[in-house]
């Protein structure tokens, strides 16, 4: 097939799709496919002019545009086929606000937050400090500060063009677990070296993180994390795959933070390290992700 692959764009986590979209094109060409890595602009039409010569579009984007459906809307009307999810479903679960009003609404469990903007007339916080800030549409932890007092908020230097989510901060330990097809994988337990959480550094430094898959659990934690990230694949109407962040506290209660519709495919990621322990090696993924955007 004739592919095209979709990465960079302007989201803060340009690199980190950039870093994936190498891997991937490695894979694509070792797979026998003619791959054009596209690296999107802001000017669509030259997207749309690239497209329309191509079979299928391979979409490695994180953060806005790409994984909030955009991209897959233009995709859609060109009528080119892609890997995961639908438009719609990637908007509601990119925007953290929709997605844990919606987990709310299902009794699934999520830290506590607010929405946090610049003139916002009620505001408070939503729990004992700390408490953890992030942009609202944002990924791969970039942006995202523990703030430990009001004072430490204040001072904080906030865009006033973002959104911010202040979320209640669960001290504890980071767990993954992604689905592919119909089949939720084996979770990861994540083990910060360096740092208090799972932020930026840790993510895609080599050695920046211990990342165990499978997760060294007992199997009724690994089976209610998989059923949990079946619901929210299923819950949200999400396709072929998605990877769903949960946090643990001491008490051994789990919430859910957020689920990826395009999970990172970096060399240190962590749905190529799951998919490797049921035996698909990177290729083979992409494979599956191939076949699995064109059911
Ligand atoms: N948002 C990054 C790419 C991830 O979750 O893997
Ligand atoms: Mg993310």
């Amino acid at each position: 097939m004739r592919i095209l692959l979709i990465a960079g764009g302007w989201s803060s986590e340009k690199e980190v799709s950039l870093a994936g979209a190498k891997e991937i094109k490695k894979s694509l060409l070792s797979l026998g496919h003619e791959v054009t890595l596209f690296n999107l602009t802001p000017n669509l039409n030259e997207l749309i002019k690239y497209a329309k010569n191509h079979d299928f579009a391979f979409i490695n984007l994180h953060g806005s545009p790409g994984e909030d459906g955009t991209i897959q809307a233009l995709l859609e009307d060109l009528k080119i086929p892609y890997q995961g999810s639908r438009p719609f479903p990637s908007f509601l679960c990119l925007n953290k606000l929709f997605f844990k009003q919606i987990l709310l609404n299902h009794n699934l469990p999520t830290p506590k937050w607010t929405l946090y903007k610049k003139d916002l007339e009620h505001f408070s916080f939503p729990s004992e400090f700390p408490l953890i800030i992030k942009p609202n549409l944002g990924g791969s932890s970039v942006g995202i500060k523990i703030i430990k007092n009001q004072q430490e908020f204040l001072n904080l230097k906030l865009n006033p063009e973002t959104e911010y989510l202040i979320e209640e901060f669960i001290q504890g330990t980071e767990l993954t677990c992604g689905v592919l097809g119909q089949e939720a994988l084996p979770p990861v337990l994540i083990k910060p070296n360096k740092s208090f959480f799972f932020d930026y550094t840790s993510k895609y430094e080599p050695n920046g993180a211990e990342e165990i898959c499978p997760a060294p659990i007992e199997n009724s934690l690994t089976q209610t994390l998989q059923e949990l990230a079946l619901k929210v694949h299923t819950l949200f109407g999400l396709s072929d795959y998605s990877r769903t962040d949960f946090m643990l506290d001491k008490k051994g209660n789990i919430y859910i933070l957020e689920v990826n519709t395009l999970p990172g495919m970096t060399p240190t990621s962590l749905l190529p390290k799951e998919a490797q322990a049921i035996g698909l090696n990177f290729s083979q993924l992409i494979k599956r992700l191939l076949e699995l955007g064109l059911e």
